[in-house]
């Protein structure tokens, strides 16, 4: 489990045009989802894509025309850090009061999609050699984020009946894991969906053991 380069792979040089295009190749070659992604197979699991016919797409096109009328100078600037900060209030006000969980506006980071945002955790709260529990299978992008930081990963199986608490506690115990990464809500690609009362258990496990649970929430 190193970001070592690889035997026979060149050095990338860095600043140039071809240093950059260098190191897309060494990274498409390194990411897993691209390994999976090469494999010949008929239903591929490791992509969670939705049938474009079942996306609003009128409403979006709409929605869309919309804002270009309200914010004319939108493309041509950046965001803040933290995201966009109306966006932001809108889902501090959305998981308030559809999902139960009171967050405010202060408190929410907008990301480019999870792979940021697994990158992010990663570097802020973790360190090389640092072990982390992930889920097996789990979103493969997470496991590159995690192997290109050298954090050491250990598998939880997660099955028909869910996680295995024996063995999560055990592993929290021995292991001292920093977090532990899941999706546990329609789990991809099992569709899996942790129940409550081992939520709980898990929580209290987490809590005795300190160790983060970093949950991503994909398909609420
Ligand atoms: C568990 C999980 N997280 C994240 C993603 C991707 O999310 P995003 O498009 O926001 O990067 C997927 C998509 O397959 C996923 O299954």
């Amino acid at each position: 489990m190193s970001a070592a380069r690889p035997a026979g792979e060149k050095p990338v040089r860095s600043g140039t045009s071809l240093g950059i295009t260098a190191a897309k190749k060494v990274y498409a070659n390194r990411s897993r989802l691209s390994e999976i992604q090469r494999l010949p197979v008929r239903y591929r699991m490791s992509e969670a894509l939705i049938d474009p016919d079942l996306l609003p797409n009128m409403y979006l096109s709409n929605h869309v025309k919309q804002i270009f009328d309200l914010y004319p100078r939108v493309l041509s600037t950046y965001s803040t850090v933290m995201g966009d900060p109306e966006l932001r209030e809108a889902m501090a006000r959305f998981f308030t009061r559809q999902q139960g969980i009171a967050v405010s506006a202060e408190e929410l980071m907008i990301t480019t999609g999870s792979q940021q945002a697994i990158d992010l955790v990663s570097r802020s709260l973790l360190k090389p050699g640092d072990t982390v529990l992930i889920e097996r299978p789990t979103y493969s992008p997470a496991i590159d984020v995690f192997l290109n930081q050298n954090i050491r990963l250990i598998p939880i199986e997660i099955t028909s009946e869910g996680y295995d608490l024996a063995q999560v506690e055990q592993f929290m115990k021995q292991e001292k894991p920093r977090l532990f990464y899941m999706n546990p809500t329609f789990h991809n690609p099992t569709g899996f969906t942790v129940p409550a009362s081992q939520r709980k258990l898990l929580v209290e496990l987490a809590e005795r053991y300190q160790c983060i649970l970093v949950e991503d929430d994909v398909y609420p």
